[in-house]
Parts: C-alpha cells; structure tokens; sequence
C-alpha cells in the first residue's frame, strides 16, 4: 500500500473541505430560495412591507421574493410601499401601517438608525415588526431580523483581493471605493470588512465616494474618478452590481481597460444576473453575493409567530463568493464573528448565471 505524505494529506483534506463547503453554500442557497408549500396560516392576515426602492437588480429580486411569498394563495395580503430611498416615506409608511392595524410589519430599512421612536409605536399597537435585508441598530423593538451578514462580504473581498494579487504578481494595489447608500448597514458592513484588509495589508485607497447603489451613481461617481485619478488605480471596489454597470460605462467612455487581462480589477457584490454575466465574460473579476431571496424565510418566520413557536433573533442568509478565473480555489479568513473559515470561490459558468435573480 502506498503511504501518503503529510503535504498530499493536507490538500486532500482541504480539497475534501472545499467540495463540502461548495455543496453546502450552494444547498443552503437553494434551501433559501426554496417554496414553502408545506406552510398553512391558520387566518388570513395582512402585512405591510416598507422596501427601500427599486435602485438596483437586487433590490427587485428581493421584492419579487417577498411578494412570491407573502401572497394571497399563501393566504396573505401583502401592503408594498416602494420608499424610493426616501427616510421620510419609510418612516411614514410605518405609521400608516400602525394607524391601520396591520398584523405584521415588515421593514427593509434604508439606513440603520432613527427607529427608536417609530418602533416603539409599533410595539404599544402589538403589532410585531420583522426587519429584513439591513439592520436597525438603535432600536430592539422588533421580534427578528433576516439578512446578509454584510461585513464578512467585505472580509471575503479583501481576502480575495489578497490571494489574487499574490497569485499574479500584483504588489502595488491603488484603489478607488464606490460605495452604497451612507448609513446603510450593507455599506457600513462591507466598507467595515474590506477596509480591514486595507489596513493589514498596507493597500492604498486613493478615494471613496458614494454611488447610492445605482447605476447612474456608479457612472457619475467614475466619471469624477477617470479624471481626477487617470493612470494611478488598479483596483476598485464597487459596493453592488448596478453601480459596477456604471463604472464599466465610464471606464468604456475613457478608454480604460478591466477586468481578466484589463489594466484594473473590478471587484462587485451582490452576484444578480446581469452581474455574473459581466463575471462570465471577465468584465468583473470578482463577485460576493449578497442573497435576496427573503420571500420563503420570511413566510416561514410568520408562520412560526404565528403557531407560537419562539423564533431566533437573527437568520443569516446563506452567500456565495464568484470569481472568473479558476486560479483561487478558496479563502481562509477570520469572519465577523471571529471564527476562522475556509469558503469556496465559485468560477461562474452558464449554470450559475441561470440559477441567479
Ligand atoms: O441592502 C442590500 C443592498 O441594497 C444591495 O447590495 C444593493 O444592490 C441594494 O440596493
């Protein structure tokens, strides 16, 4: 019998765990975004959903989800205001939903704090409220929360960003930011997570500015960066897919190249459709997902409340690290909980782009 060396050992071994690690994101991702068919309320209810907008691909997938969900086969009706970004018309939406008695609120909130108050009426009306996508982070008057755990997206970029530069020989990394809706819990956690690895490891970043999630913010934002800082960048790092369709615009419109074989990384999350199309062709080298496809763990978080079984504080949507070319197998990293772990990074083919939102 041959005897193994401890070096074949050990990438046996990681090879074994990454094969594991691929099949449980992407069961966990399909377990997320599964039907609940089996789910039966026992009354008719009525929910009012206050979403952020419709900036982005993302944005869309997820109110499709929720509304797939909270439906009337499912025995729901379902009150969507579209807050079009608007603090104001979030903050009015919840107090019309209170005002008429809903019996859920549901809120996708557009920035993390100022919920004290409009949370508190929520509670003295009994009407439970679920946070879904971004946190609240001043108020714990809501029974639970669903979303993305956004800062280890940012750690998982930055871990990324690192073995890909050593991989290629890059040593000076010169970034330019564009960055999501300023006090929002999805920029703060992947601006929190990426900037670790700025910092550990010495990267330059040149300058940050907000593109609001959009694409026109994406494309005014580059516009700005190709002549400010032409000839000095080699990465950026575009906090969603649609502002990533911008800067790509821009980036055509000044004659720079990226991507594979491009003269800058670009480094995207929220791996929609459209975005892991831009990863096939290696226009973005990189994209973390971010999921939203809510609409099933929401329905069932209802259901639960409402047969009284007690339900966890937080569920953490299962997520999805894609690059174009097969050169980093997996990262090791130190997640936000501090637990080191071993995640796969997904080539994307024409399947990955089919399963997406
Ligand atoms: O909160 C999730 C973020 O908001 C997504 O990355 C973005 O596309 C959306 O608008």
């Amino acid at each position: 019998m041959r005897i193994l060396s401890a070096g074949k050992i050990k990438r046996f071994l990681s090879l074994i765990l990454v094969f594991a690690m691929t099949a449980f994101m992407l069961f966990g991702c399909a377990s997320s975004s599964g039907r609940n068919d089996s789910i039966k309320l026992k009354r008719e209810l009525y929910v009012g959903f206050a979403q952020v907008g419709h900036e982005s691909d993302w944005r869309s997938a997820e109110t499709n989800s929720v509304k797939e969900a909270l439906s009337k086969e499912n025995g729901i009706t379902l009150e969507l205001v579209d807050c079009d970004n608007d603090i104001d018309v979030q903050r009015e939406a919840i107090l019309d939903f209170i005002e008429k008695g809903v019996d859920y609120i549901l809120i996708a909130p557009i920035v993390s704090t100022g919920w004290d108050d409009i949370l508190e009426k929520a509670e003295d009306a009994d009407i439970p409220v679920i946070v879904i996508d971004r946190t609240i982070d001043d108020s714990e008057n809501y029974v639970t929360w669903l979303g993305s755990e956004f800062t280890d997206e940012g750690l998982a970029a930055g871990e990324w960003l690192k073995s890909y530069a050593n991989e290629k020989g890059i040593k000076e990394i010169n970034i330019l930011e564009v960055t999501g809706n300023k006090g929002s819990s999805a920029e703060n956690g992947r601006t929190a997570g990426f900037h670790k690895y700025i910092e550990y490891e010495g990267w330059n970043i040149i300058d940050s500015l907000d593109g609001e999630f959009t694409e026109e913010g994406g494309k005014r934002i580059m516009d700005l960066f190709c002549e400010e800082y032409e000839g000095q960048f080699n990465v950026i790092v575009s906090q969603n897919d649609n502002m990533a369709f911008g800067i790509m615009e821009s980036l055509d419109a000044h004659g720079i190249s990226y991507g594979v074989g491009g003269d800058v990384i670009i480094i995207s999350f929220d791996a929609c459709t459209a975005g892991l199309k831009k990863v096939l062709d290696g226009s973005i080298n990189a994209d973390f997902q971010c999921n939203p496809l809510q609409g099933p763990d929401c329905l069932k978080l209802i259901s639960d409340l409402e047969n009284g079984i007690e339900v966890q504080p937080e569920t953490t949507m299962s997520e999805t690290w894609y690059a174009a070319e097969d050169i980093i197998p997996s990262i090791t990293y130190f997640n936000s909980m501090g637990e080191e772990v071993t995640e796969p990074i997904v080539v994307v083919d024409e399947k990955a782009v089919e399963d997406a939102y």
